[in-house]
């Protein structure tokens, strides 16, 4: 038996659904039991539990052999930082009240170094914390989520621009929550093997030009970069209804990207997904 949080969400739900087609029980962690239903009745147990909830988690972590978590966004919360490491500190209590063996974190590109990467930090911080626990933990250090070009695919589609925080030409790793889902799911079925870092990106990077180019094709219409200055980035967020300490730490992101601070660490394991910018594209446009 697995437990599997964030299942409304991206990666989790990936995870889940991968692990149940390979014919393995789960039991699924989530806020509110109606959310926990469409799983029911896919065979899954239900936890009931929020992250921070370390009595909760510990009966949501008992008895199983390996659980997925993930420090979710909070795109009101003013004490981002404080927050996500409170959730930390109860996943990592719970998970040695209840005996977990293996702890596989969803983490980041950049969560080896401390400060200088927005919200990074609080992975950074996650891992250290989860490390000291001396359970088996995998942390999968995802790239940036092609899905966040999401946000801008409407701008593409009905104005034929894609604005761009990063600079046009800057080459990043992508990789779709599809891909960590899988890699993800992969990881609990290989059980614990120590501290293990798999950082992840898909098959190739990318620069925002070539994610304009690479619409511009699937939708048949010319799509050119705006880029936005940083200076842009809290203002933008906030009109969003993003809270501004939040929009804060996002800029930070972006800061860290273009400063050359958020990169891989080189140690653990480099993995490629399999899905491409133009499937991962392709998908997104449904
Ligand atoms: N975006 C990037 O480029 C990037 C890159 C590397 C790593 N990451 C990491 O990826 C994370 C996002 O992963 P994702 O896209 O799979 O998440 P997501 O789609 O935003 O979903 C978040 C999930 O967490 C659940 N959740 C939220 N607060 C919770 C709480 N207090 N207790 C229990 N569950 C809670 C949500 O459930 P509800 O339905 O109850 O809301 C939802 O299932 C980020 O937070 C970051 O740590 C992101």
């Amino acid at each position: 038996m697995y437990a599997v949080s964030g299942v409304t969400g991206h990666t989790g739900k990936v995870v889940a659904e991968t692990l149940q087609a390979k014919g393995q029980p789960i039991r699924v962690i989530v806020r509110d039991e109606k959310k926990g239903a469409p799983w029911k009745e896919r065979g899954a147990e239900v936890a009931v539990s929020s992250l921070d909830d370390e009595a909760a988690l510990t009966r949501a972590l008992s008895g199983v052999t390996g659980a997925y978590v993930l420090l979710p966004p909070d795109a009101i919360t003013i004490d981002f930082f404080g927050s996500r490491q409170r959730m930390a500190d109860a996943i990592g209590r719970a998970a040695l009240d209840a005996g977990l063996p293996h702890l596989v974190f969803l983490s980041s590109i950049g969560a080896h170094v401390p400060t200088g990467h927005g919200p990074i930090g609080a992975p950074y911080h996650a891992e250290r914390s989860f490390e000291k626990l001396g359970i088996g933990t995998t942390f999968v250090r995802a790239a940036y989520f092609l899905e966040n070009y999401g946000s801008v695919l409407g701008a593409a589609k009905n104005d034929g621009v894609l604005p761009s925080f990063l600079p046009a030409n800057l080459r990043h790793d992508v990789v779709t929550t599809t891909d960590i889902g899988h890699t993800a799911a992969q990881a609990l079925l290989d059980g614990p093997r120590g501290r293990r870092v798999i950082e992840l990106s898909g098959p190739t990077d990318v620069t925002a030009e070539e994610v304009a180019a690479t619409l511009a094709e699937l939708m048949v219409r010319p799509v050119k970069v705006i880029e936005a200055p940083l200076d842009a980035v809290v203002p933008t967020f906030m009109s969003f209804g993003i809270s501004q300490h939040m929009s804060e730490v996002y800029r930070g992101m972006y800061a860290g990207f273009i400063d050359g601070v958020v990169k891989w660490e080189g140690k653990g394991e480099r993995v490629r997904g399999a899905i491409d910018l133009k499937e991962g594209l392709r998908s997104m446009l449904g």
